[in-house]
């Protein structure tokens, strides 16, 4: 759509669906998608000093083969942390959030820091139990490194430290609508977010 800028914020805790609501939200709205933990994630596993690091990420950073694993989303929540890490990635995500065409980001704090005047605020969440066998799906059930066991208590342990950190916690903007992905299929975690989107656009004159 012309002349538009609108944004969808997706935020919530580690494996919860937002990066698969975020990028089929953007297929269907025709907008751009940002999954901004993988700018953690190649921050994390980049070395050296994070500031430094945050401050010269390129393209290159971005398209690491090894950003998806468990350790990269344990080094990412690490130096998620430092205030001089979000400071340097801050500019970025604030100019594709209100970048030309409509705009997805899915992160941690794009509805309450990144983006406040975001059109739109998910907070997707399930529960650690539900949160962590996906993510142990994923990395190949039971032929997977990890136990199930132990990937629940690293999600577990991400959860607290995103939460619990000074800079920018992992919490619902008070405007955010809740979506429980618990007890959903994909479907209809994503029929949920597509009907906020929907009224959103109306709301913005673009329905
Ligand atoms: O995919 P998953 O939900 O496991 O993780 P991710 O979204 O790739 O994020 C990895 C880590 O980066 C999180 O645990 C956060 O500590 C950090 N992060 C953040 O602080 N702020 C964001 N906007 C996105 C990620």
């Amino acid at each position: 759509m012309c002349g538009m800028i609108f944004t969808v914020a997706i935020d919530g805790p580690a494996a919860a669906g937002k990066g698969t609501i975020g990028r089929a939200l953007a297929e269907r709205f025709g907008f751009a998608h940002l999954d901004t933990g993988l700018l953690y994630r190649a921050v994390g596993v980049k070395g050296g000093d994070p500031v430094a690091a945050a401050e010269a990420l390129s393209e290159a950073d971005l398209m690491r083969a090894d950003l998806r694993s468990l350790e990269a989303g344990e080094a990412a929540s690490r130096v998620a942390v430092i205030p001089g890490v979000r400071a340097a990635l801050l500019a970025f995500q604030r100019s594709f959030a209100r970048r030309e065409g409509g705009a997805v980001l899915d992160g941690r704090d794009i509805g309450t820091v990144i983006c406040p005047a975001a059109e739109v605020k998910l907070f997707v969440t399930a529960s650690p139990e539900v949160r962590a066998q996906r993510r142990w799906l994923e990395l190949g059930g039971e032929a997977a490194a990890q136990s199930y066991e132990a990937v629940l208590e690293g999600v577990k342990a991400r959860d607290a430290r995103d939460m619990g950190r000074a800079d920018a916690p992992l919490k619902p903007a008070a405007d955010a609508v809740l979506i429980d992905t618990s007890a959903m299929s994909a479907e209809a975690a994503l029929d949920a977010a597509g009907t906020q989107v929907r009224a959103a656009l109306a709301r913005a004159g673009h329905g």
